[in-house]
């Protein structure tokens, strides 16, 4: 399927090959693997002997064919190889030129078979000289460029205008930029994007406020990043600051949501800062993306992606803001050096985003998050021990000839940040806190691996105070440690009571009529005081854990006398709703297969999808109708989303 014309033109270039002989050999046991710095199971660079130092994009992005067209010029630092390896996949490369203005000249250039699974793409292997400091590839993406979301204008606010985002964590960047694509190597980069003069063009780079008359962009990102945290977007955007250093871009119709929902905005950057240091990037804004976007944020540097239905209108959803800013520490500045030490990023960046949620809404806001996300593990550690793979549930992975997004589970983010919540609980929250500064700050700009981690956690706070703590055990081994810290929250416990007693039968949710009596004008009177739940009354993860607490046996008629009285099917907060569609699907409560249709079909970020898409699949009536609906709207999603529920729906 892939190769098409593509393996055609290939097949040409292949005749011009010169040899690659002197291509070093890769490390080939895993002790070697992880002495090289610049190892990645899921790169053909060969970053040891050539890497690029800073990429410079001229780029036109065509709406009406859905193709971007341009040059990448790489900047490299060559130590004496013939040979310079790119990562490919899904584009089509016209020529290769090394050199610079009237030097430059065009080279000989080969692409390798695509790896078996299709998960790496192909290594693009292009001639040079040992003195060659520039290598231009001219190229065009394909439909096969699964970064790119190209959505038409239905798919966006507006509806009047077409958007481009790109997603290029954890090895798509490959996919639209012919790239050394290993988060091992870090690059600076600047771009010339041409894009329709009615749309602006914003990059995780420095951006203009507004958009010009030229329909050209020009960005620079002056911090060595890795290849993942390149990221452009493309549509009819307006900025609104809400400081000096921090706004946000959308689309004129999100304006007024974004302007109330990200007020705290300055807030979470005060508190990041003063934790951890100085935010090393400039300027932090978002860019709230239209809703196939998979995730609910990308970190992307100055410019963190969101989704959508994170503007719930009532600020409950803001954990991921907080999240992605920290990132900017654990992620952007301190990289992960491979995608088995991805729980240096995550989990890093949940622990960070409690404690900024923390300083902002209290500690029993943050517990309530992090007790929800415990709870997730708990199902996640199940999963994982019965499936292929139970060494996943390890924090250092070995995710060789998989694709890396099968290391993005709860065992990086969650586990890991109740491996730093232990270790805080252990050595006191003050000393815990100086190590990290410490770390991010020794760390900065670089990219480590677990075993570097490791060493530094022994030297800088173990030993140091002599705290007798099995670091070896969270990170190497399955499953979680008995030393876990226990979390408790009355409030969560209150919410599944009160789920048992709608289990049981009883009308838990009913009104209560109370009397109460009351003196008026020297007259004793009873008064009639009516209460009853009502959705505002409690917190989102309250009302998660309620509905996850639900027996998918309470019937439709109970569902439906819910839906009454605090009307989930319709609430607007994606994270209910999702819940709330998985239970009525298992209680075969079909009333609510039209909401289910109209958030899945408007919908892209993947952690909702899965779950809805999974409930679908356990009868196969549901499953039917989930492929049916699927064959009419996996275009809505983009290609992260589309292959994730494909492959769901077509498991055995
Ligand atoms: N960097 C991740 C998203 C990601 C991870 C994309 C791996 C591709 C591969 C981002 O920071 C993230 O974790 N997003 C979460 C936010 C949540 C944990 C608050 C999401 O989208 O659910
Ligand atoms: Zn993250």
């Amino acid at each position: 399927m892939y190769f098409r014309i593509t393996y055609l033109f290939f097949v040409l270039c292949a005749c011009l090959m010169t040899s690659c002989d002197s291509t070093p050999k890769a490390p080939e046991t895993k002790t070697e693997q992880l002495a090289d710095s610049t190892y990645d199971d899921h790169s053909y660079s060969n970053l040891k002997e050539i890497r690029t130092s800073h990429l410079d994009l001229d780029l036109e992005v065509n709406f009406s064919n859905k193709t971007i067209y341009g040059v990448a010029h790489h900047t490299i630092i060559n130590k004496g190889s013939d040979t310079a390896i790119f990562d490919i996949k899904g584009l089509l490369i016209q020529k290769i030129t090394i050199g610079k203005g009237k030097n430059e000249r065009e080279t000989d250039f080969v692409i390798g078979n695509m790896d078996k699974d299709s998960i790496l793409g192909q290594p693009l292997l292009v001639t040079v000289k040992p003195k060659t400091t520039q290598i231009n590839i001219y190229y065009q993406t394909t439909t096969d460029s699964d970064a790119l979301d190209w959505l038409d204008p239905a798919l966006t606010s507006s509806k009047k205008h077409p958007f481009l985002y790109t997603q290029g964590q954890a090895i798509l960047t490959r996919t639209w930029i012919p790239i050394q694509d290993s988060p091992s190597n870090r690059i600076t980069y600047s771009a010339k994007i041409k894009v329709p003069k009615e749309l602006m063009a914003v990059m995780s780079a420095k951006n203009s406020k507004r958009k010009n008359d030229s329909g050209t962009y020009y960005f620079k990102m002056e911090k060595a990043i890795p290849s993942y945290l390149i990221a452009l977007a493309v549509g009819d955007l307006k900025y609104h600051a809400f400081s000096s250093k921090t706004g946000v871009y959308c689309e004129p119709q999100l304006m007024s949501s974004c302007k109330y929902e990200f007020e705290d905005l300055p807030k979470m950057m005060n508190a990041a800062e003063k934790l951890y240091g100085n935010y090393q990037w400039g300027q932090y804004d978002l860019l709230v993306l239209p809703y196939s976007f998979p995730f609910g944020g990308m970190e992307n540097p100055r410019l963190t992606f969101v989704n959508p239905t994170v503007l719930a209108g009532d600020r409950s959803l803001v954990s991921v803001i907080a999240h992605e800013l920290a990132h900017s520490w654990s992620g952007n500045l301190v990289t992960n050096r491979t995608w088995n030490d991805f729980w240096l990023n995550e989990g890093f960046t949940v622990y960070f985003e409690e404690r900024i949620m923390e300083k902002l809404y209290g500690k029993e806001i943050a517990d309530i998050l992090a007790l929800v996300e415990f709870h997730e593990l708990q199902d996640e550690l199940k999963r994982i021990k019965n499936s292929e793979h139970p060494e996943d549930s390890r924090l250092f992975l070995d995710l060789e000839n998989r694709d890396p997004d099968a290391g993005m589970t709860d065992i990086a983010y969650v586990k890991g940040a109740f491996f730093l919540k232990t270790l805080e609980q252990k050595v006191g929250r003050k000393n815990l806190d100086i190590f990290l500064k410490n770390y991010f700050h020794k760390f900065a700009f670089q990219t480590i691996n677990t075993s570097i981690f490791s060493e530094y956690l022994n030297e800088n706070l173990l030993s140091k105070t002599k705290i007798d703590f099995d670091s070896k055990e969270w990170i190497y081994k399955e499953g979680i440690p008995e030393n876990c810290v226990h979390l408790k929250s009355s409030r969560l416990d209150k919410m599944v009571q009160l789920a048992e007693r709608v289990n049981n039968g009883e009308k838990a949710l009913a009104p209560k009529i109370t009397f109460k009596t009351i003196r008026r004008k020297g007259r004793k009177k009873r008064k009639m005081i009516v209460t009853k739940i009502e959705r505002k009354d409690h917190i989102v993860q309250e009302w998660q854990t309620f509905i996850r607490a639900l027996s998918p046996t309470i019937g439709k008629e109970t569902m439906r006398e819910i839906d009454n009285r605090l009307n989930f099917a319709k609430c607007g907060n994606a994270e209910i709703m999702t819940e709330w569609y998985v239970l009525g699907i298992r209680n075969n409560y079909k009333q609510i297969r039209p909401q289910i249709t109209a958030f899945i079909s408007k919908v892209g970020r993947r952690k909702y999808l899965i779950p809805i898409y999974e409930a679908l699949c356990e009868t196969p009536e549901n499953k039917k109708w989930a492929k049916e609906l699927f064959a009419k709207i996996s275009l809505n999603y983009h290609a992260v989303s589309r292959n994730t529920i494909s492959d769901l729906l077509n498991e055995k």
